[in-house]
């Protein structure tokens, strides 16, 4: 006999980790940033439509067959296949979720690792090491290399503690401490001058700007968002117990993780706004907002240091914000090709963890000493191509490959009465046609 499986202790422990891994960088910089770059209001109207209409429909395919097969994502998809060919398909389609977990993980920790040395840095100003404060914030390919392996030591270590000790325990203290800390850097930043500015620019929407391209990149932002296509949530239904409603708690995730990127909304924008009042430049020599690394990285770090000694605590809290945030998304990518490697490599866990980590600490190594020609493509490969192809082929596997009667069945477990909601009657075919067809649209259109 084999160990037994780990499993989450409560419904909260699956939504903390679930809603933990759908919160990250994507959420908190990744939302925020795209709003701002393209069409503000308009691309937060798209996004918010797309996330209930795709985003959470392929998440509950992840999650029934995840809960069904009880294993991870190469194993479940052969567990539902039919004849060889499919079994075939299914493990070829689990093996790339793998790959490209991992892949994202090898990125997510680079830049995760600049957020720790962001953090570490007004701790090194309040010292008076102020060399060191500048190593911490420079761009030097020692700082990266030295934060991503900080950074990944740290996903390792609670991945290597197993699903209820590690995942879920860590999951259900770093969640709402995120929660109160972005709370509290709202209320300060909307007390600022300039920030109703930045409010305006988010929530009044512009509909003129709403085109195939933002409807594009609202779409990889859901996915992206929402950890989907790579077998995360997969193997985190898979720790959860068959007396809970799958629709309910697939919903309760995406309002969350909805809920907490439009959050950062009000973080982001208006800070930035804030930053211009105090004169820093928020447009770029085109006259475009400067978004991406810039922003987080330069643009509201200029404006801590204009805030004196407030600003140290500010930015404290903002990348204490952000570490959290990417920390409990990076566990929930490890555990993906570190459950591959218990159950169907038959490893030991702590073995399965460090062989895992280290492997991807050497891929982001090789980013790191790459940075110019890789680090953007592995971005684009992993979550423009691979999440949705992937999600395609897990919507396909849940509505054509897989028995009906077993994808049903799966459905009622621990949900009372599923006949009579909605979701009974429009999820089942819903997955089969919609779902792929919207996704392949979407993708088409960026590959012509
Ligand atoms: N959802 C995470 C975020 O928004 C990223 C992620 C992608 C996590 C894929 C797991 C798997 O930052």
């Amino acid at each position: 006999m084999s160990a037994p499986r780990g499993q989450f202790s409560s419904n909260i422990g699956f939504l903390m980790a679930a809603a933990g891994s759908a919160v990250g960088l994507g959420n908190i910089w990744g939302f925020p940033t795209k709003a701002a770059g393209s069409g503000g209001a308009a691309f937060v109207m798209v996004y918010l439509i797309l996330a209930f209409l795709l985003a959470y429909p392929a998440l509950m395919a992840e999650l029934t067959i995840g809960r069904y097969a009880r294993s991870n994502m190469v194993h479940a998809l052969r567990t539902i296949a039919k004849g060889p060919v499919s079994r075939f398909l299914g493990g070829l389609t689990g093996f790339g979720g793998i790959v490209v977990a991992s892949l994202i993980l090898s990125f997510y920790a680079i830049v995760a690792g600049w957020m720790v040395a962001h953090l570490a840095e007004p701790f090194a100003s309040l010292f008076g090491a102020s060399d060191a404060a500048q190593w911490l914030t420079g761009d030097s390919t020692a700082r990266n290399l030295t934060f991503t392996a900080i950074f990944s030591g740290m996903t390792m270590v609670i991945i290597a503690a197993g699903v209820e000790k590690g995942i879920e325990r860590w999951s259900t203290l770093l969640m709402p401490s995120l929660l109160i800390l972005m709370l509290l850097l709202i209320l300060y930043v909307l007390s600022q001058p300039g920030a109703m500015k930045g409010l305006e620019v988010y929530l009044m929407p512009d509909l003129s700007l709403i085109d195939p391209e933002l409807m594009l990149s609202a779409m990889g932002q859901a996915f992206f968002s929402l950890s989907l296509g790579v077998g995360t949530m997969l193997i985190y239904g898979s720790y959860l117990s068959q007396q809970e409603s799958l629709p309910r708690l697939g919903a309760l995730v995406t309002l969350i993780d909805v809920g907490i990127a439009f959050t950062a909304g009000l973080l982001i924008l208006p800070a930035m706004y804030v930053a211009q009042e105090a004169g820093t430049q928020i447009f770029s020599a085109s006259g475009e907002l400067i978004a991406g690394p810039g922003l987080i990285l330069q643009v509201l770090p200029a404006l801590f240091n204009e805030m004196g000694s407030a600003g140290l605590f500010v930015s404290m809290a903002f990348f204490a914000l952000m570490v959290i945030a990417s920390l409990t998304s990076s566990i929930s990518m490890l555990e993906v090709p570190v459950a591959f490697a218990i159950e169907s490599l038959k490893v030991p866990r702590k073995a399965a963890t460090s062989l895992m980590g280290l492997v991807i600490f050497a891929i982001s190594t090789v980013i790191i000493l790459n940075f110019d020609a890789l680090f953007g493509l592995v971005i684009s490969i992993s979550t423009e191509y691979g999440q949705p192809l992937l999600g395609v082929a897990l919507c396909i596997f849940a509505g054509w490959i897989w028995r009906r009667d077993q994808l049903l069945m799966e459905l009622k477990e621990g949900h009372e009465n599923i006949e009579s909601t909605l979701f009974w009657k429009i999820w089942p075919w819903y997955v089969r046609i919609v779902c792929p067809l919207l996704i392949l649209a979407a993708f088409a259109q960026s590959v012509f």
